[in-house]
């Protein structure tokens, strides 16, 4: 039809936003979220940077590693594209972002996220001269953004059921920069899995920064673990990460006893030595920890043990070092994850004097590294030959 009106331009340009995504999974659920509110806004959602209208980069402040691979990212984004920092380094530079990087458009922090289609209305809207906007106070997050029905996978959803951590580990900028601990409620959980379930889901982790502390309403972890295993459908779940100060012989028995739970633990340890989970404020002896996966292996037949280890964390001897080597190779976990101790702006440990050289760290980092990867490879094949 020659002469019907050209539509306006609003109504078909529906601007295209890339998501790159850094650090843990709560992460990529955050991207799924931020994918799935945009979309329900009218945006796209596209595979690269270079189609891309805007880019959002969601960061992660663990370890200054991560921070240093974002800089630089956002460091190689020239020209006109619309940028955007959000997630745990924009809660942890908040408007200083603008000035460490002047192509960054806005700043929006972990609990803020529900507000990016509004603030890129507002950036691809007409007569919007404002240059730089950032949103970094927000307490909580509306329940409706986890009901978009956006997951990356086919067949699997993550599924957050509590965000923030008042742990305070030592050494950990979470408690500062995704705030204290709140439970979201149970039947909202219940209710995401549903409707992940009804679109074809059928494997869900649960994730939270401690899982285990998980309390709503009467209904502690391991009775979420119960209720969730019940939902029809559902075919297999997972959860991440435990914490051993409050991981107990019930968790364990409903690993053994739920059909569609993997039969896997991912229980941090940090590290081998008393002194040091003392100054890293971790709640439990190497003692403790060492009766606990007891406990879990003999009641999880099988059951596979996972860790994370710091090395060199401030005033860590050689001694201390070894005595966590030692421990490794008796509790001989089928895998570990060894991170250099790296200090966090606002936490306890960055206080702490830090005599140790990058290099000292770096040889310890690595002698962990083969030691674990030893273990991990002949657990594997006993593995495979118990299967086979
Ligand atoms: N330096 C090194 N590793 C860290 N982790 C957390 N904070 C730091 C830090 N400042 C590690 C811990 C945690 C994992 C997710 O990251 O081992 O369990
Ligand atoms: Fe960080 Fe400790 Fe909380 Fe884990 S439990 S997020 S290491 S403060």
């Amino acid at each position: 039809m020659p002469n019907q009106e050209p539509k306006k331009s609003y109504e078909f340009f529906a601007p295209k936003v890339f998501i790159r995504t850094f650090g843990c999974q709560m992460n990529v659920r955050d991207s799924e979220v931020i994918c799935g509110i945009l979309v329900n806004a009218g945006y796209k959602i596209c595979a690269s940077d270079r189609e891309a209208d805007i880019i959002i980069v969601n960061t992660c402040s663990v370890r200054q590693h991560a921070e240093d691979r974002v800089w630089s990212l956002i460091g190689s984004y020239k020209g006109s594209k619309i940028i955007g920092l959000v997630g745990c380094m924009a809660q942890n530079y908040k408007e200083r972002v603008f000035q460490r990087d002047v192509n960054v458009s806005f700043v929006v922090g972990p609990q803020d996220i529900y507000k990016i289609p509004e603030i890129l209305n507002k950036f691809t809207s007409k007569g919007f001269f404002e240059r730089k906007v950032w949103e970094v106070d927000s307490p909580d997050r509306p329940e409706e953004i986890y009901h978009t029905g956006f997951f990356q996978d086919k067949d699997h959803a993550y599924v957050v059921i509590s965000e923030g951590c008042s742990n305070f580990c030592s050494y950990c900028v979470v408690p500062y920069v995704r705030g204290p601990l709140r439970h979201r409620k149970n039947i909202n959980i219940l209710r995401e899995i549903r409707e992940a379930v009804a679109r074809g889901i059928t494997r869900v982790t649960l994730l939270g920064q401690n899982v285990n502390a998980y309390y709503d309403n009467s209904i502690n972890f391991t009775k979420l673990l119960r209720q969730v295993n019940a939902l029809e459908g559902l075919k297999e779940f997972t959860f991440f990460t435990s914490h051993p100060k409050d991981a107990n012989i019930e968790f364990f028995q409903a690993i053994c006893d739920l059909n569609k739970l993997n039969k896997s633990l991912h229980l941090p340890l940090q590290s081998g030595v008393d002194r040091i989970l003392n100054l890293m404020n971790r709640g439990y002896s190497v003692k403790k920890y060492l009766a606990l996966i007891d406990s879990y292996r003999k009641i999880v037949k099988g059951g596979l043990l996972t860790t994370d280890i710091i090395v060199g964390f401030p005033s860590e001897t050689d001694k201390e070092f070894k005595q966590t080597c030692d421990l490794i190779k008796k509790v001989r976990f089928n895998a570990a994850y060894i991170f250099k101790y790296s200090p966090r702006p606002n936490t306890e440990a960055a206080r702490l004097t830090d005599l140790l050289t990058k290099k000292e760290k770096e040889k310890r980092h690595k002698k962990i590294l083969d030691l674990q990867r030893e273990i991990s490879n002949k657990l594997r094949i006993k593995h495979a030959d118990a299967k086979a």
